[in-house]
C-alpha cells in the first residue's frame, strides 16, 4: 500500500492551523537563503508559503552569495534576539566560503527548528529530544500513522548525512528498532537491504535501490528526490519494481517531501510553546 505523505502532511497542517487560531501571538519563522541556487530557492519559497497558510508570521531573508561569515552570523544573532521569531532556519547547503557548522551553532538552540544544533542532536542521541530534524521526524510520523511497530524490527538506513541518515538512525533506535546504517563505503549493500523489515533510503541517486534487493512485505521509505533529464521526479528506490512486493512504500513525489515542511511547522509551533 502507498503511504500518502501528501494527505498526512495536509492533516498535520490543518491541526496546526486550528491551534494557531487560538493563540494571541502568531508563531514566527525566519528562513535565510544565501545565494540563488534554484532548488534551494524553491524549498525556501515552499516553506514561506506553508507558514502563511497555517497563519504563522514568516520572514524570508535573501542574502547575496558573497555575504561574509561575520555578516551572516550577525543576521542569525539579530533573529536570536527578535521576539517575533520562534524558529530560525538557514537553508543548506551554504556557499563553500562559509563555515556551515559555525552558523548552525550560532542559532539559539531553542529556536533551532531544523534540530541541527549540537545541543538538539545531543538530546536526540540521549533519547530526550526537544527539536528534532524535520525529515527524520516526518518519517517517524509516517511510520506511526501507518501503524508499524518498530520495536525489535530490522531497520536499514542507507545514507549517513547530518540532515537525514544519522538522525534517522537515532530516531529508529529510540523506537527500539535494531538499526543498520549504510554509507557510500558499505560492502554488499544489497545483502544488508535484503535483511530490512523497514528500509529508509536517503542517498540522492535515482533508482539506485533495485526491486529484487527488497524483502517481501517490507516497509520502504524513500527520501530521495531526483529529477531525471526528462523532467520526471523519481526517488532512490525503483518504485515500479518494488511496489507490488512490499507492505508499505512512500511515493516520490508525495511521500516524505510534504512531511518535511509540515514537520518544520510543527517544530516552529513547539519552539513557540516552549517560550511561553
Ligand atoms: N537542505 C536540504 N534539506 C534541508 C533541511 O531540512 N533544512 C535546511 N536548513 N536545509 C536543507
Amino acid at each position: 500500500m502507498i503511504i500518502d505523505g501528501k494527505q498526512i502532511a495536509k492533516e498535520l497542517r490543518v491541526k496546526i492551523t486550528d491551534k494557531v487560531s487560538t493563540l494571541d501571538r502568531k508563531p514566527g519563522l525566519a528562513v535565510i537563503l544565501v545565494g540563488d541556487d534554484p532548488a534551494s530557492a524553491v524549498y525556501v519559497r515552499n516553506k514561506d508559503n506553508a507558514c502563511k497558510e497555517v497563519g504563522f508570521y514568516s520572514e524570508k531573508i535573501n542574502k547575496p552569495a558573497n555575504i561574509t561569515q561575520a555578516e551572516l552570523l550577525s543576521e542569525v544573532d539579530r533573529l536570536n534576539h527578535d521576539d517575533k521569531i520562534d524558529g530560525i532556519l538557514v537553508q543548506l547547503p551554504l556557499p563553500s566560503h562559509l563555515d556551515t557548522n559555525q552558523v548552525v551553532e550560532a542559532i539559539n538552540p531553542s529556536k533551532d527548528v531544523d534540530g541541527f544544533h549540537s545541543e538538539n542532536i545531543g538530546k536526540l542521541m540521549q533519547n530526550r529530544a526537544f527539536l528534532r530534524p524535520c525529515t527524520p521526524k516526518g518519517v517517524m510520523t509516517l511510520l506511526q500513522i501507518t501503524g508499524i511497530d518498530l520495536a525489535g524490527k530490522n531497520c536499514v538506513v542507507v545514507g549517513a548525512s547530518n540532515i537525514v541518515g544519522r538522525p534517522m538512525a537515532i530516531e529508529l533506535l529510540n523506537a527500539s528498532a535494531t538499526v543498520t546504517i549504510c554509507n557510500s563505503k558499505t560492502k554488499n549493500l544489497s545483502d544488508k537491504i535484503k535483511q530490512a523489515d523497514v528500509l529508509v533510503v536517503a542517498v540522492g541517486r535515482p533508482k539506485m535501490i533495485q526491486g529484487n534487493w527488497i524483502k517481501e512485505g517490507a516497509t520502504v521509505i524513500d527520501v530521495g528526490i531526483n529529477r531525471l533529464d526528462n523532467g520526471k521526479l523519481v526517488g532512490d528506490v525503483d518504485f515500479d519494481a518494488t511496489k507490488d512486493k512490499v507492505a508499505w512504500i512512500t511515493p516520490v513525489p508525495g511521500g516524505v517531501g510534504p512531511m518535511t515542511i509540515a514537520t518544520l511547522l510543527e517544530n516552529t509551533l513547539m519552539a513557540y510553546e516552549n517560550k511561553i
